[in-house]
């Protein structure tokens, strides 16, 4: 399904969130190279590109289409006091439609912004466009289960643990365990 929607541009207390643009390349590029070792454990062994400009000039292009697409909802965070710095992302990817009507939800923050409830501003806001805009019945979020601060965070935004899926995804190169966790959208509109 082709979306004519503009993709969003959302604006909280202290945080803006929208998709990469070409000119973000440099601040996107700097976040994943200063914050490596933080968020190495959590995602995929990415190659050298992925840490360079030139990877996320082109990736701006991919987000816009896969937005348009209804396939993802890729954003990153900007702070309002520190507006050439980014700070965090969330991805809402594998948009499952029909009967489904689910997406799956990834993210990070800064090592140095932790601990400040920025993540969850975020968050409330990124979902509660997913929800009311996007009519999404469902987001799915998974966590490790030494993972404290993510088990915090989505509880704190109400997610409901599930179930424990062993050896779910391959990741910093094994495969590893996951508390699975889910949020509803109790203002789903049925064909909307
Ligand atoms: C998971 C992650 C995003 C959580 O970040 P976070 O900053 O702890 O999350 P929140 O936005 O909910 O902030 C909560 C913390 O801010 C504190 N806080 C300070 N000011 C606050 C405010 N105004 N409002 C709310 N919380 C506030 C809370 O007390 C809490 O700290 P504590 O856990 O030490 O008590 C972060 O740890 C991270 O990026 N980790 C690496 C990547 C990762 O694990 N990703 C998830 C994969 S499943």
């Amino acid at each position: 399904m082709l979306s004519l929607r503009e993709p969003p541009v959302l604006t909280t207390a202290r945080l803006t969130l929208r998709l990469a643009e070409p000119g973000d390349a440099e601040a996107i590029a700097r976040y994943f190279v200063e914050n490596h070792e933080h968020l190495a454990s959590t995602r995929p062994r990415m190659d050298a590109e992925f840490f360079t400009a030139e990877f996320w000039r082109s990736q701006s292009q991919a987000s816009r289409s896969e937005f348009r697409g209804d396939r993802s909802l890729r954003l990153f965070i900007w702070e309002h006091a520190n507006p050439g710095r980014v700070i965090g992302n969330a991805n809402f990817t594998q948009f499952v439609r029909g009967a489904a009507q689910y997406c799956v939800l990834g993210y990070g923050i800064a090592a140095d912004r932790e601990g400040h409830g920025l993540m969850r501003e975020g968050l409330e806001a990124a979902i509660g466009y997913v929800f009311r805009e996007l009519n999404m019945h469902r987001v799915m979020a998974n966590f490790f289960p030494w993972n404290r601060r993510s088990g915090g965070l989505l509880r704190r935004l109400g997610f409901v643990v599930e179930g424990y899926a062993r050896d779910y995804l391959y990741l910093d190169g094994e495969w590893q365990d996951h508390v699975l966790t889910s949020l509803t959208n109790p203002g789903w509109r049925p064909g909307g």
